[in-house]
């Protein structure tokens, strides 16, 4: 839903834009919380958590990736970009990797390419990758650092098949599972539907420093 669309918030979200394209300030990262606060309250399902991620989370979700110039790297679901600072720094470390980032809300899109304008967001539906990364001409991702609520989703189990069949062979498929939903029955579906379609599969000690804590969730394909 494109909130800045609709004349109640426009004032706020243009306000809120001008405010979260300020990278690392303070004020910035206030501003980018209460927008992501905002989107919540409208589309709870969708957006699935009240406050961006981490740093600590965003580190974690890259940890172990052996990535070198020339990898492609997809994020799904990047919101205002809390996990996309994480690889925005790995890139910066390796150099020549190549981003993707797939978010279907508007007004995040719009952070996003604000925030990192040499990053290349599309604006679209996760479940269109393959296309997306056609159209690019994109091979097969390194990796693909999921920050969806994948349990609330209904597509859940043909996002993981099709992460499992688009990443490259020894490629990984990273995603979060939070303290408090970690025993609910999506949650074990999701743990059994990443061990079903990868070649191997773990998960992250919980890292407290997020809110709420969160398990990293990996599924690893093995190199051909
Ligand atoms: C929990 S937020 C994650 C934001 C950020 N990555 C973080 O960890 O703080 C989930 C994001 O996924 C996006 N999203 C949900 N379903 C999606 C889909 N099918 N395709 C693309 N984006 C989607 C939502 O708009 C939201 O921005």
């Amino acid at each position: 839903m494109n909130l800045a669309g609709e004349p109640r918030w426009r004032f706020a979200a243009v306000r809120s834009r001008v405010m979260v394209s300020g990278m690392t300030t303070a004020q910035g990262r206030t501003a980018r919380g209460l927008y992501f606060l905002r989107c919540f309250l409208r589309n709870p399902r969708e957006v699935g958590a009240v406050c961006p991620s981490t740093r600590a989370l965003g580190d974690a979700m890259l940890t172990g990736l052996d990535l070198r110039s020339g990898d492609v790297i997809v994020e799904y679901g990047a919101g205002t970009g809390s996990l996309t600072e994480s690889i925005w720094r790995r890139s910066r470390e390796v150099g020549g990797l190549r981003y993707l980032g797939i978010e279907r809300e508007q007004g995040f899109c719009r952070v996003l390419r604000e925030r990192m304008p040499d990053f290349d967001f599309a604006c679209a539906q996760v479940e269109d990758v393959e296309d997306l990364l056609a159209e690019r001409g994109l091979p097969a991702p390194k990796a693909i650092i999921s920050g969806l609520p994948l349990i609330l989703l209904p597509t859940m189990e043909s996002i993981v098949a099709t992460a499992s069949r688009v990443v490259a062979p020894g490629g990984s498929f990273r995603t979060f599972t939070y303290l408090q939903s970690s025993i609910t029955p999506n949650a074990r579906r999701l743990r059994r539907l990443i061990r079903e379609h990868f070649d191997g599969a773990g998960s992250s000690p919980l890292i407290w420093r997020n809110f709420p804590p969160a398990w990293v969730l990996r599924g690893d394909r093995a190199v051909a």
